[in-house]
């Protein structure tokens, strides 16, 4: 080697040495309150579940959720409220929405209507409008049928103070049981028409409405009563339009379903197809789900978002209705998944659902951990993972305590087994192991883990599992058994 080449070669050795950390990797204790998550938005104290009225305005990404804040289990539900500008931050505001005399405050969706078509604004300063269930608690326990009905309240401050609508309900119910949690979207149709349309999950099946005011409400069609899984209860649903990777449009139909999911419990299924004047009619009959994993329920998308973004961003309760109220946490209930990225992607001609982490988790990385060792210590309780994956492959994380979680793909299943993760045994059925079908290779996988939590992503999100853990101790170590390769360890910060 010449001169200039060996510096060149010393260049680049520093510029290596710069871009990953060269230390051993020392497992630092955390500090905060046992379980509580670092990066992942919880409650500051009560019970939290779905996430409601997610709406971006103005630079803030507003998450309102489901929340009683008098208790850890849940009860009168209101709307409680955030706000971030970066999807990790998040400012917490004062209650959105509380129960009155119609009834408790379920889940719903927020949109800015730009046009002021209520007249609850003006076109120079257009309101954000929440359109959500009103659960008469009084009219269950008498054994009505009537409980739930559609109500809407309207904010002129950019979300901070929000007046309920005097006419509610808007779409009254007509004795079906279970009837609620309004997704509301602009759509228009082949014919040019423009409509606020409200996707509806009513008991067994989805109904659509439209609307050209958010306030006269029309019924439009039904879906679902033949399609799908119907194991429980039908909720939270969106309507969400995709470009398919064969450049086609495509409309997706999120579907959360309470119980019966493919882990038991609640869980996500989605359809895919096309709507159009008020229609969703399926490609097929494919039952797919969103998450494979046990804890993730109840996520929607963010409404409105800057056109230059190009996505669709969602988040989700990251719990499940099986054992949500018993999980070891003590002043608090319950914290969101990270937020995530969808879109579609196609295997051997089916289409699917990706969800990949949202871009801004990479601003949470510190330095790379490089781990050429079969086993290596982990340098925080909030760390992601990245590696190379061979289609066959076995790795564990473990503490001090001797808990083990062990995540491997073979025979095409790919399952987190966390039988043996926790001391804690305060539900029959949360100390198991999962499995996902998974036809197709895998090829790579980023893994978030904190303080109670493991969202595993393999292929940037073609298959996802997302996990509660409740360790003794801290997860503190991995080992691989085989087919992991290239392993990077990011200790996340914020
Ligand atoms: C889903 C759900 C919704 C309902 C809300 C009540 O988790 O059951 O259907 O609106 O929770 O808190």
């Amino acid at each position: 080697m010449n001169q200039r080449n060996s510096f060149f070669a010393f260049l680049i050795f520093l510029i290596l040495l710069g871009c990953t950390n060269q230390n051993p990797v020392v497992f630092q204790e955390p500090k905060g309150e046992k379980y509580r998550p670092e990066y992942h938005f919880t409650p500051t104290e009560g019970w939290m579940n779905d996430p409601n009225g997610l709406v971006y305005l103005d630079g803030e990404y507003h998450l309102f959720y489901q929340y009683y804040p008098d208790s850890t289990i849940w009860g009168p539900m209101h709307w409680g409220h955030a706000i971030s500008k970066d999807l990790l931050n998040w400012e917490h505001l004062s209650i959105a929405l509380a129960p009155d005399s119609l009834g408790y405050i379920f889940s719903g969706s927020a949109i800015l209507d730009e046009k002021n078509t209520s007249g609850f604004g003006t076109i120079e300063n257009p309101p954000l409008v929440a359109i959500f269930t009103y659960h008469d608690m009084q009219g269950e326990q008498s054994g009505a049928l009537d409980y739930q009905s559609q109500g809407i309240a309207y904010s002129i401050d950019k979300g901070r103070t929000w007046e309920k609508f005097k006419g509610n309900p808007v779409l009254a119910n007509q004795g079906i049981k279970d009837f609620r949690d309004p997704k509301v979207s602009k759509i228009k149709d082949s014919d040019g028409v423009e409509k606020w349309i409200m996707t509806l999950a009513v008991q067994n099946r989805i109904q659509f409405y439209s609307s050209y005011n958010l306030i006269d409400w029309e019924f439009a069609s039904e879906f679902g009563l033949e399609e799908g899984a119907h194991g429980g209860v039908w909720e939270c649903p969106d309507l969400l339009p995709f470009i398919s990777p064969d450049g086609k449009q495509k409309w997706v139909l999120l579907v959360s379903m309470n119980p019966g999911g493919p882990q038991k419990g609640s869980a996500t299924q989605y359809f895919i197809g096309n709507f159009d004047k008020g229609t969703f009619s399926p490609d097929d009959q494919l039952i797919r789900w969103l998450d494979y994993g046990p804890d993730n329920y109840a996520g929607v998308s963010w409404s409105n978002l800057p056109k230059d973004q190009n996505r669709t961003l969602m988040i989700g309760w990251m719990s499940n209705w099986l054992y949500a109220q018993v999980v070891p946490t003590d002043t608090w209930r319950s914290a969101m998944t990270i937020p995530r990225e969808l879109s579609l992607f196609e295997v051997s001609g089916t289409l699917l659902l990706k969800s990949s982490p949202a871009e801004e988790m990479k601003n949470l990385r510190g330095k790379p951990y490089d781990v050429s060792d079969a086993e290596s210590a982990l340098p925080s309780q909030s760390t992601e993972l990245t590696a190379d994956l061979t289609d066959t492959f076995s790795f564990s994380l473990s503490n001090d305590a001797g808990e083990e979680i062990h995540i491997s793909k073979e025979n095409g299943l790919v399952t987190v087994d966390r039988s043996q993760a926790a001391s804690v045994n305060f539900h029959p059925d949360f100390n198991a192991a999962h499995s996902a079908p998974m036809s197709w290779e895998a090829k790579n996988m980023r893994i978030f883990l904190d303080a109670s939590s493991i969202e595993i992503f393999i292929n940037d999100g073609e298959l996802v599992m997302t996990s509660l853990l409740f360790p003794s101790t801290s997860w503190s170590k991995i080992k691989i058994n085989s087919g992991v390769e290239n392993l990077k360890i990011f200790d996340l910060k914020k």
